[in-house]
Formats: structure tokens, sequence, C-alpha cells
């Protein structure tokens, strides 16, 4: 009997199939390793390759999250990929919320999600979403990188505590996940590119999980948080009355 895991089989031609009709050029890579697919597709972009693709790789070197934060995930405890997409929507904002949303629809009711890139159940953090761009010669590039927990993570000095697909999907694996969520996301993707974040407010705010909550945020404001306008800035209401947050440089937590 061989010690090794079983390798991840993933089912490529199935999701491009699924896909290539709404984005045509589409295609799909899937890697052992790499530093990160969000930075291998900010190269690709920095070289001109502007095309469709859905790049994985089954263990990230230097995974990388927002802020400036690691993104870690051992191989079959998270998938980990990015979707580069020539893009050009008429207003970004609400954009990593609508992937959120797209994410949470797809893996179940009780998935909430955490202004403005966190998607979470029972209070604990299941994925994250790195949005990036690149633009040339007027065109928009698009890098939309997700890593969602299959597993949990043997590591347990998480700053924030982690969920897991498998908590709540009995023998989920990330190819599993995989396919049940990028043909939605891709489709949702589209949408927005032509109609942006209202048609979702109110979708996003039945799954905020900081909506109703006295939260704080890095910029020092405090409040009851409200959930999120039409472009997807979050409303707090604070002595001073209420404010918005729409950068995505702004991390808020309940207090
Ligand atoms: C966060 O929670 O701060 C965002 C995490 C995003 C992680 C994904 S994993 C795939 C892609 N490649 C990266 O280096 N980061 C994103």
């Amino acid at each position: 009997m061989s010690t090794q895991a079983d390798p991840l089989r993933w089912p490529a031609e199935a999701i491009w199939a699924s896909v290539v009709p709404e984005w045509p050029g589409f295609s799909i890579e899937i890697l052992p390793e790499i530093d990160s697919t969000n930075t291998e597709l900010m190269r690709r972009a920095r070289n001109a390759v502007h095309d469709p693709i859905l790049l994985l790789a089954e263990r990230q070197t230097a995974g990388r999250g927002r802020l400036g934060r690691a993104w870690h995930g051992e191989v079959g405890h998270a998938l980990t990929f990015s979707l580069g997409l020539p893009y050009q929507p008429q207003n970004w904002s609400g954009l990593s919320l609508a992937v959120g949303l797209s994410l949470a629809e797809s893996l179940g009711p009780d998935i909430q999600l955490k202004w403005p890139n966190d998607l979470w159940r029972q209070q604990r953090k299941l994925g994250g979403i790195l949005i990036e761009a690149a633009s040339q010669g007027g065109k928009s590039y698009a890098v939309i990188g997700i890593g969602l927990n299959i597993q949990l993570p043997p590591t347990t000095d998480l700053r924030t505590p982690a969920a897991a697909i498998a908590e709540f999907w009995q023998g989920a694996t990330a190819p599993m996940v995989l396919e049940r969520i990028t043909q939605p996301l891709l489709k949702a993707l589209k949408e927005f590119e032509t109609l942006g974040f209202a048609p979702l407010q109110q979708r996003f705010n039945a799954r905020d999980a900081l909506r109703g909550l006295k939260v704080q945020s890095s910029d020092a404001l405090e409040g009851l948080c409200e959930g999120v306008d039409s472009q997807g800035a979050l409303q707090i209401l604070t002595n001073d009355g209420r404010q918005a947050i729409n950068s995505s440089e702004v991390s808020v937590r309940a207090l």
C-alpha cells in the first residue's frame, strides 16, 4: 500500500466546457507548485499576456493575502487559484463583494461575508479574496485570487480562527469545490462587468457577518454596522452620523 496521498484529480475539462461559451479563449492551468497564482498572473500581465485563464496551484510557496499579509495553505487543505480576465467594468467598486457573494451562494446558506473580502462561517474565516488589476493600452486585466479552506489548517497560530468546507460538506475535496464554484463565479463576473454591484446589494446584506454589530475600522471609525450601499461601501452609523468606508485598505472588526 502506498503511503503517499492520492494525487488530486482536477475536473478541468468539465469546468472549461461550462465556462468557455461565456469566456471565449478561456483556459485552465494546474500547477503542482508556484510562489503565488496572483503574482504569476500579474507577471504574465506585465508581459502582455491578457487571455482569460484559471490558474490553480496545489501549493503556493509565497501565497499573498490582503494588506500585505501571507496566505498559507497545505496541499489538500486549501483550494488556491486565481482568475485572470480581460475586464472592463464601468465601475470596479464592489467587485470583491460580488466575488465573495457568488462563492458564498455556491457553498451554502450559512456562509457569511465579512466586508470586504472574507468568507465566514460561524464567526470563523473560511476563505479570502485578493483582487489586483493591471492595465495596458487602455485595456484592463483583473487578477482575482481565491483561497478557501477545505480542511482546517494544521497551524493554530492564525490571527483569525479558521473554518473549513469539510466541516459542513462531508468528503469535500479541493477539486469538488472548484467544480461547484467556478462556472457560477465566471457568470457572476460577466454580469458584474455590465451591471456593477447595485443588483447584488440586498443579497450581500442578507449574508453580511457584521451587519447590526458594533464595529471598529482600522482607520478609527466606530459605530453600528448597517450593511453596504449600492456601491458596496460599508455603512457605519457613528456618533457623528453615517459614514461610508470604501477603501479595501481598511479592515473592520466587530467589538
Ligand atoms: C485574504 O484573506 O487576505 C486574501 C487571501 C487570498 C489568497 C489567494 S490564494 C490564491 C491567490 N494567490 C495568492 O497569493 N493569493 C490568492
